[in-house]
């Protein structure tokens, strides 16, 4: 439990669910919100907090569930609203908070809304999306070929879509869908959600000018790039929004610039998002002087009154750290810093068993954006259908699910997945790990050494990111708590970590 006064959601940590890729449980080999409920109490048993689960509503899944036909209902193939509120009942009987996948910034261009929009140049919902009658020089994203506009026949005007053309972007700047989508948020706050992973954040509101990006940015899409100002009013509405109900409900926003300082601005003086994705890191190379400046941003850009960072590896648009780091001993030690810095971490699900992305064979490719690999099935036994009911699933499985899955690393103490859970008991002990101060340690290059506190509770850790042996001596006494390869757990400190080691550390009493 956080302590008194302190918000849930700043000494969580977030486990993200891919809902297609996770379990199923109809046996149509696309996961679904009752494979989800079978597999909580696992969940609870790893030892997290909060589960955040991807777009299910209604959706033709051009973008897989991020173009919503439907904000208000669950597509079928992931269930019915009914089976949401059993896995809400549920999560919250675990004392496991839920937050749903909220996309405002564009529908599917098959909402009724869209169809209305498209339909005349004097339909009532016209203003509802962005038409214009010259396209600008923005892309749209997956294809620096594409224009962010798309030609409209029937009307004889272009509309604007970020991503898809099958995703047309909503106007903020119209009242009128800000009381609808005001009206989504409380569809689900009413039914009992813990709040919102608020997708493509930074693009609700745009410039009216509607200016050029600027030559030297031109070839790169505008969804990386839209930064307006106009964007803070319409958070501090919905912070108030949020913020009206009782619980502590979160807003995470999903601010794709990829600078700390950019996303800043983003949690407002307290009264806009309570958490912002802070990208930068996840696209570090895994190199001490690299995260090192990433921390050190952290600490300079965000104001520590309101601005509590997040930490991020793996999500279901990147490669999987795994591979991005290139070995297991990598990924195990970039795990003891995911859960030790000073923030709120989120865990991509498949990242605790160590997944490597799928090879996806071009024949089975599905994924506009290229990123299939990472949202490979998650194998949960060793049986050639890995747990999954029925048919084949809809991707391919990740290297090694015979030996890779949750049943077996369940049974191996050594396994990544009890290094996971090792790690998220350790936070839940200490006051220092979920909310205390962060310094940075004496240490030699190629080494990340912090210390963690919160009065007489005092945490280190060693992060060895070379392929070496390293001398890292420290003044005090230190016992290992959880080493990233399960060496010496238990052992007072020698002052050396292994290879692509990293080690949190407890203070021995004096
Ligand atoms: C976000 C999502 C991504 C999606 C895009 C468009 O970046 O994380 O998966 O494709 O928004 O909704």
């Amino acid at each position: 439990m956080p302590p008194a006064g302190e918000p849930w959601w700043r000494s969580a940590v977030v486990y993200q669910i891919y809902p297609r890729s996770f379990a199923d449980a109809g046996g149509d080999g696309v996961g679904d919100l009752e494979g989800i409920r079978g597999r909580l109490d696992h969940l609870s048993w790893l030892g997290v907090d909060a589960i955040w689960v991807s777009p299910f509503f209604g959706s033709p899944m051009a973008d897989f569930g991020y173009d919503v036909a439907d904000y208000c209902d669950v597509d079928p193939l992931f269930g019915t609203l009914s089976d949401f509120d059993h896995l809400v009942a549920d999560a919250h009987e675990r004392g496991l908070r839920i937050l749903v996948d909220w996309v405002p910034n564009h529908t599917s261009d098959q909402h009724p809304w869209f169809a209305e929009s498209r339909s005349s140049r004097s339909s009532a919902k016209r203003d509802w999306y962005v038409w214009r009658d010259r396209p600008n020089n923005w892309k749209a994203a997956f294809d620096e070929t594409q224009s962010a506009w798309t030609w409209d026949e029937a009307t004889g005007q272009y509309y604007l879509h970020l991503f898809l053309p099958e995703q047309p972007d909503l106007n903020w700047a119209n009242p009128e869908v800000v009381e609808a989508m005001h009206g989504v948020l409380r569809f689900w706050l009413d039914r009992g959600v813990d709040g919102f992973r608020v997708d493509v954040v930074h693009g609700l509101g745009k410039d009216p000018a509607f200016p050029d990006a600027p030559p030297e940015t031109a070839d790169r899409p505008w969804s990386g790039q839209n930064d307006h100002q106009s964007t803070h009013a319409i958070l501090r509405d919905l912070r108030r929004l949020v913020d009206g109900y009782p619980g502590d409900r979160v807003l995470v926003g999903e601010v794709y610039l990829l600078s700390t300082r950019q996303i800043a601005p983003y949690y407002g003086d307290g009264d806009e998002l309570h958490l912002a994705f802070n990208f930068a890191p996840l696209y570090a190379p895994w190199e001490a002087p690299a995260w090192r400046r990433s921390v050190d941003r952290v600490v300079e850009e965000l104001d520590p009154r309101h601005a509590w960072p997040t930490w991020v590896l793996s999500n279901h648009d990147n490669p999987r750290h795994r591979t991005r780091y290139g070995s297991e001993a990598r990924a195990r030690a970039a795990a003891v810093l995911l859960l030790t810095l000073r923030g709120t971490p989120f865990v991509y699900a498949g990242e605790e068993l160590g997944l490597e992305d799928a090879e996806v064979p071009p024949e089975r490719r599905v994924d506009p954006g290229g990123r299939d690999g990472c949202r490979a099935p998650i194998p949960w036994d060793a049986s050639t259908g890995h747990g999954w009911a029925g048919d084949d699933p809809w991707l391919p499985w990740p290297p090694e699910a015979d030996v890779r899955n949750v049943a077996a690393e369940r049974e191996d103490e050594g396994s990544v997945l009890h290094l996971y859970r090792r790690l998220l008991a350790a936070r839940r002990e200490s006051v220092a790990l979920r909310l205390g101060s962060w310094s940075p340690l004496p240490s030699p290059p190629g080494v990340l050494a912090y210390e963690r506190e919160a009065g007489a509770d005092r945490r280190a850790v060693v992060v060895n990111y070379t392929d070496d042996v390293v001398k890292v001596a420290f003044p005090q006494a230190w016992t290992v708590q959880v080493s990233s390869d399960g060496q010496s757990e238990g052992a007072s400190y020698e002052g050396t970590v292994g290879a692509s080691q990293a080690l949190l550390l407890r203070r021995q009493p004096p």
